[in-house]
This record gives structure tokens, C-alpha cells and sequence, in this order.
């Protein structure tokens, strides 16, 4: 077993580990993957500034997300077909973050359904992701289940009314569960670890959806799938009807434009997600980290706002901390902890995220993280609103 210290390291252990068809899911973005790679790659340019001789005793990266508390500023984001980088993910991934005291969100297109992990949770309250489908009861329905599931948190996704499309799955043929086309099954027989867990679990596909909708059994394609549910016409009446129903926290997804920001605030909404969905939807879209300030200029006083889009490290964290972001999310960073290594690899990627985090503080000369800010960045280095 190799020494894992990165959140690279995990991902090069569930590249070996996870059939092609779902790791490449979670790897991949749209089109050219320019705004995918420019996500983190916009990260590394930012510079620390170095502080020395000052006390580093008695740190903590507790705060606050949606007023709830965090041992750090890290969500698990929803991510689709957890379930299937590693059997009941959903539930493993659940139960790592309920241990290292950070929420856990579950997508809408999860294999594990709501009451799945509200019940192998012990009801301890994570966030549900909602995404709009046409069928409105189905929707009604789908919040009913989050509240009575005890969820703290609804994380309402803007960004996906259409499907990006992402040349990897279409080759793959990526389906839940997986087609079996002989490709696929060669591929599957070089991952047995992945299998026996499959074996081991009935829940293969999606399970807030297959049983819950007329006429849904299982997916074709993912994205004829999506292309036929989603709802295209979702719109900004749509998220007042929403926010009337749920009655609780709701964050709003997939902000990136600074009028778009606006209407957030004015939906009354707790919080908003600058993120272009992990440049798995418009490529060309800028990085979320460059987006990031312009938003925090403009409505920054009036809505709590948090990021996500190419953090692989404690660094890209305090780095998103410093430009405004309250709360940050990571998707493929836990994705590659939970195909390597099940519950325990998430628990690595949260042990080596908060470790990044801790260290990286100190060395700039703070103990505590409520009290960071752009001070800690290097003039020249950060992105402004300008
Ligand atoms: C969402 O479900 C995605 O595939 O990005």
C-alpha cells in the first residue's frame, strides 16, 4: 500500500481502482476541460506571504457555514453516481464528514437515496442538492423527503438546466448501472475490489429517483437522461417557489455573474455557490477563484458566499477564505479519497485538506480562521473586482 500525503496521491489510487466509465465521470469537464483545468490551475498562481516570529500557539479553523458550525470551511459538494466510485458512497462519504464535524451534501442524482443516509447516519443532518426536473410533484415530493430526512441545509443547483456535454462519457457510454458492452465489462474485470463491493450492495442505481417518478426505471445515457427530466425552463420564479416550500437554509449554486449574483440576493436566499460546476457545464467560463472577487465586491455585504471549483489542497482553501469566501466545497477532492479508499479515503482527503489548511495558516502568521483576510495574499498575486 503506497504512503498517501495528497490528495493526488488518492487520485492516482482510484484511477487504478474505479471502471474507466465513473472515474472518468467524475475527472472530466466539458468540452476543451479549459475552465476544468483553469479552476485549479488559477489557484497556484495566487502567493502566500510568509510571517515569522509570531505566536502560532492554540490554532483553530472552526467557523461558521449557513450559521451552522464546521471544524473547517469545507462541505462535501454533491457530486452524481457517488454510489458508484465505490459501493454506498454516499453513505461512506456521509459518515466521514459527520466525523470530522464538516456537512456532507447529497446530489439529487446520488445512488444512495435521502432516507438511505438519513438512516445509516443515525438522522445526523446533511444537505440535500436539488436539482429541477420537470415533474413538479416529483420536485414537491423530493423537498418533503429532505425535511423529513432532518436535512439542515438545501443546496438549489442554477447551473444544469441543460447537461454540458463532456466527450468522455459519451464514449463511455456512461450509465447507472453500467451498460454492459464488452468494453465496459474487460474494463470491469481489472477493478475487483470495486466489484465485490458492487456485490455486496443492492443500491446500483438512482435512489431518490428509480421507484419515486412514473415511467423512470433506470437511465439510458446520462446525458439523454438529463435531457429529458431536467427542466429547461427552470427560472427565478421557480426558486421562489422552491425557497416557499423547503422553509429552511437554502444556498443557491452555480453563481458566476455578477447580475446573476444580484437576483440571488434578491431571491432571499442564505447563501450563494460561485461555481461553474467544475467547468463540467460552460467551458470558457472563467475560474471560480477569479470570479470570486467580483462577486464578493458587489454583494458581499448582503449574502454569505461560498466557492468551489479546483480545490485540491488546505492552500486553495485558505486562498478562497482570503478573497471573501466563507465556506468552500470539494467535489473531486473527496470523489478520489472514496474510489481509493472507501470511508477512510474521504477521511485521508479531509485529514490532508485540514491539515494544508492548519499548517498554511500558521505560516502566514494567523491562529485563527475567523479572523483572515486578503492581508495573508501577496499585492499583485490575487485577483480583484477591478
Ligand atoms: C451533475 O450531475 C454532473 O454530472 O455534473
Amino acid at each position: 500500500m503506497p504512503v498517501i500525503t495528497t490528495i493526488e496521491d488518492l487520485r492516482v489510487l482510484a484511477q487504478k481502482r474505479v471502471p474507466r466509465m465513473f472515474y472518468d465521470y467524475a475527472d472530466s469537464g466539458s468540452w476543451t476541460e479549459s475552465t476544468y483545468r483553469a479552476n485549479s490551475a488559477d489557484f497556484q498562481t495566487i502567493k502566500l506571504r510568509q510571517r515569522v516570529a509570531v505566536n502560532m500557539e492554540n490554532r483553530s479553523t472552526a467557523t461558521t457555514m449557513v450559521g451552522q458550525n464546521v471544524a473547517m470551511p469545507v462541505a462535501i459538494a454533491p457530486t452524481g453516481l457517488t454510489g458508484m466510485q465505490h459501493a454506498d458512497g454516499e453513505i461512506l462519504a456521509a459518515r466521514a464528514a459527520k466525523k470530522f464535524g464538516i456537512p456532507f451534501t447529497l446530489s439529487t442524482m446520488s445512488i444512495c437515496s435521502i432516507e438511505d443516509v438519513a438512516a445509516e447516519t443515525g438522522n445526523h443532518p446533511f444537505w440535500f442538492q436539488l436539482y429541477v426536473m420537470k415533474d413538479r410533484d416529483f420536485i414537491e415530493r423530493l423537498i418533503d423527503r429532505a425535511k423529513a430526512a432532518n436535512c439542515s441545509a438545501l443546496v438549489l443547483t442554477l447551473d444544469l438546466q441543460i447537461l454540458g456535454q463532456r466527450h468522455k462519457d459519451l464514449k463511455n457510454g456512461l450509465s447507472a448501472p453500467p451498460k454492459l458492452t464488452i468494453a465496459n465489462i474487460l474494463n470491469m474485470m481489472t477493478k475487483p475490489r470495486w466489484g465485490l463491493g458492487m456485490l455486496g450492495t443492492k443500491r446500483h442505481g438512482f435512489g431518490n429517483i428509480v421507484g419515486h417518478v412514473k415511467g423512470v426505471e433506470n437511465m439510458g445515457s446520462l446525458s439523454e437522461w438529463t435531457a429529458k427530466q431536467f427542466d429547461p425552463g427552470l427560472n427565478w420564479g421557480d426558486v421562489e417557489w422552491i425557497k416557499k416550500r423547503w422553509g429552511g437554509k437554502l444556498i443557491l449554486k452555480g453563481i458566476q455573474d455578477v447580475e446573476d449574483a444580484r437576483l440571488a440576493v434578491n431571491s432571499g436566499a442564505d447563501a450563494l455557490i460561485v461555481s461553474n460546476h467544475g467547468g463540467r457545464q460552460l467551458d470558457g467560463a472563467e475560474s471560480s477563484i477569479r470570479a470570486l472577487p467580483h462577486i464578493v465586491d458587489a454583494v458581499g455585504k448582503e449574502i454569505e458566499i461560498h466557492m468551489d471549483g479546483g480545490i485540491r489542497s488546505g492552500q486553495d482553501v485558505l486562498k478562497a477564505r482570503a478573497l471573501g469566501a466563507q465556506g468552500t466545497y470539494i467535489g473531486r477532492a473527496f470523489l478520489y479519497g472514496l474510489g481509493a479508499m472507501g470511508e477512510a479515503g474521504v477521511t485521508k482527503a479531509l485529514e490532508i485538506i485540514h491539515r494544508e489548511l492548519d499548517l498554511t495558516m500558521a505560516f502566514c502568521g494567523h491562529t485563527n480562521f475567523k479572523t483572515l483576510d486578503k492581508g495573508i495574499l501577496l499585492p499583485g498575486t490575487y485577483p480583484t473586482a477591478e
